[in-house]
This record gives C-alpha cells, structure tokens and sequence, in this order.
C-alpha cells in the first residue's frame, strides 16, 4: 500500500516557494544573491496595527475564537465591502481564515466533486491549479497574452467554459503579470458569465489596493450586481497592509457558501490566530494612509524595473497596470547560450542560469503557465532593484 496518498502525487510544491528557499540557501552560503521571487511588500507593518495586536495580547484575547472570525472582525469586512467596493453584505456572508489562501482553498473544498472543472485565466498565480487538484477538481486554462495585455477577453471566456465548469477564477490585479481590467473589460467578462448560470465566479481581490497611474478598482459582484448571488469576493490583509505573517484572509458571498467553508474550517484549523484577527480589525478601521504612501513607492519601483528590464538584450517588459510583479517576455533570449555555456532552451534554464551566474532569483514563467517569460516582485529597495537590472542586463548581454 502507498503511504503517500494518490492526490498529491498530482501536486506540485509551490515554485515560488522552493525558488526563494533556493536563493536563502545561496545566501546562508555566503553567495551575494538579490531574490525577487517572494511576494510580499518589504515594509514593516504599521506600528498601530502592531499595537492592536500587543494590546489583544494583554488584554488575554488568545483563547480559541469562532470559526470563521470574531464579530468585530465581521463587521468591519462588511463595513470595508460596503465603502471601498459598493458591496453589501450582513456577517453571516462573510468568513475569516488564515491567509486568503486558506480562505480560497476552503471555497474550493467546500465545493468540488471528481470532474467539476476550475476556469483559469493564464499566467495564474501559481497555486489555483494546484489547490483545484488537491480539493479533487481539474484546473482549465484560458490563456492571455503579452499582446492583449495578459487579459482574456469575452470571446476566450464564452469559448473555455464548458458544461462542467464550476468555478472561474479572476484575479485583478494579477499575479503574477500586474494587468488589471477596467470597469469596461470586467463588464464584457461579466455579460458572458451572466449567460451560464451554473458558473461561480472566485474573484481574488488580493491586490485590490495596488492599482498605479489612478486606476479605479472594481470587482465582479460590483460590475454586475446579478452575479452576487454566484460570487465569493475574496481579499485580504497581506499585501494591503503589509501583513503576510499575520496570516488573515476573509471573503464575501452567499451564506450557503459561507457555511459550507466553516464546515472545512472547523475541522482543519479551527480559527485564524485571535491576536491577528484583532489586528485585522485595526487595519480594516483604523488610519489607512499606509496603502496610499505605498502605492507612490511600489509606483516608482514599477517604473524603474520596467525601464531596466526593456534595457536588456532579449527580454521585452510590457508596463503592468496594478499588483507589484512584472512578467517580461524572454523570447529573445532563447535558443541562445549563457556566459558559463547553459543553453538557454526556456524560461526555467533562463532562470535558472541567472541564478547561478549572477545570483538574482527570479520564478520561470512556466510556473505560472505562459513562457516564455519570468516574474519579479519588485517589493524590495530601489537599490537592490537597480543591481538586480544592472545583473539582468549583464547576463543578458552575455548571451551568444
Ligand atoms: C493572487 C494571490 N491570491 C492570494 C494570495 C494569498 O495571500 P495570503 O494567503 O497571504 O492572504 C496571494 C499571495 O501571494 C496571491 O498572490
């Protein structure tokens, strides 16, 4: 008899996870390495949301709290949803877990059945496909591409769902190419979903907050309030507010739903930490200058990655609307051979070879399911930005 159980020899490990556990090594070595394969914003949390989660601590909120979040924690999602996105929900709508990839891994246990099929656009953040096969789906792809922007449009949409599609997944902004859509483009998505009933739609609002040059956010529920019934609005503290090791995530959707998620809560890890959903709740109604002064310096980094990129030989950088990934193509670097003699036959050698010959981590595209290409966070210094560039460009000229 196996040990190991069947489904997860369908799994993969999360590569951008095992590309920064690479470069850590590297560096715990001693090489100087540059890794832009993480996705969290550099910033420290914001100390008064530090300090909600130390007075919790004092005032003995540590015990086990309700499954699927604190009360106060509810009512200000449902007061965020209301403010920033035009949503309404009532608490028994809204469930708290940890991180949004719990939140999102719920929704998709709670739900699929052997043959139910997952939509989902490409380049994806990595881990949709995967939670799909793991929660006993199969992921479906639409792809995008760098000439329309990394979006889909309505005609793929219409094209890809079938009669046993469950879900489809949108992410905007995305992870990992930063494009964003418009009011108008959801609109056209929305139109197509409206004409297949039994689709529901998982939008990820993870990035929500990080929208560059003005842009306006809005999400599926909002454009197309027929749809509300049918969605699960996903978003969390992580990236909005420097929080990824809160571990906080939460959604809003039909309470039928909703329950089904606590139902998988309940049994797996009980309640998200009460320290950090007492800190949520101050991130969620307290000062929020904080996602303003960050999206002028992630703004800023955008433009001096996407300038450094587009001077490399071979690689071409499309400027994203949102999010703090860019995904360049590397088409012209394939077929050609690295300084140290790799050939560079797709984007994972690519990398790869960056890696080893001038120590900067990037995530391969192939990872996210559009090549060749690759994705760097630029959630880190200017400085280490511009030496990233200048060794990009280095290694890029370096190729015959
Ligand atoms: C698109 C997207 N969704 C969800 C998440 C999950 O975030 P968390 O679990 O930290 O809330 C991430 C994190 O990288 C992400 O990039």
């Amino acid at each position: 008899m196996a040990f190991l159980s069947d489904t997860l020899a369908r799994v993969k490990p999360s590569s951008t996870i095992a590309i920064s556990n690479k470069a850590r090594e590297m560096k715990a070595s001693g090489r100087d390495v540059i890794a832009l394969s993480a996705g969290e914003p550099d910033f420290d949390t914001p100390d008064t949301i530090k300090r909600a989660a130390i007075r919790a601590i004092e005032e003995g909120k540590t015990k086990y709290t309700a499954v699927d979040g604190i009360p106060e924690l509810k009512q200000a999602i449902c007061d965020k949803f209301a403010r920033e996105n035009g949503l309404s929900y009532t608490p028994s709508q809204i469930t708290v877990g940890t991180g949004g990839k719990q939140v999102l891994y719920n929704a998709l246990v709670a739900t699929l059945n052997p043959g139910d099929e997952v939509l989902i656009p490409a380049p994806y953040w990595v881990s949709y496909p995967d939670m799909v096969l793991l929660a006993g789906g199969t992921p479906t792809f639409v792809e995008g591409n760098m000439q329309t922007g990394y979006k889909i449009s309505a005609e793929q949409l219409e094209a890809a769902i079938t009669p046993k599609t469950k879900w489809f997944i949108f992410n905007s902004p995305s992870n990992p190419s930063g494009a964003a859509y418009s009011r108008d483009e959801l609109k056209a998505l929305t139109d197509v979903l409206l004409r297949h009933p039994d689709v529901w739609v998982l939008s990820d609002d993870m990035y929500e907050h990080l929208l560059f040059d003005g842009r306006e956010y809005a999400t599926p529920a909002q454009v197309e309030p027929a749809l509300a019934s049918r969605t699960l609005t996903v978003n969390g503290v992580s990236k909005a507010y420097a929080m990824t090791g809160w571990r906080i995530g939460y959604a809003g959707g039909p309470e039928t739903l909703i329950k089904a998620m606590a139902k998988v809560q309940s049994q797996s890890t009980s309640n998200p930490s009460s320290i950090s959903q007492y800190a949520a709740v101050e991130a969620l109604t307290g000062p929020q200058d904080y996602i303003h002064d960050s999206l002028a310096v992630f703004q800023r980094r955008r433009d001096l990655v996407v300038a450094g990129l587009n001077a490399c030989p071979g690689i071409t950088c499309p400027t994203p609307e949102g999010a703090f990934y860019v995904y360049p193509s590397v088409a012209g670097c394939i077929g050609k051979t690295s300084a140290s003699g790799v050939k560079i036959v797709n984007d994972e050698a690519f990398a790869s070879a960056l890696l080893e010959e001038q120590g900067v981590a990037v995530v391969f595209g192939a990872a996210f399911g559009l090549s060749p290409n690759f994705r760097i966070s630029y959630a880190t210094s200017d400085a280490a930005l511009t030496e990233a560039c200048r060794r990009i460009r280095l290694f890029c000229e370096g190729l015959n």
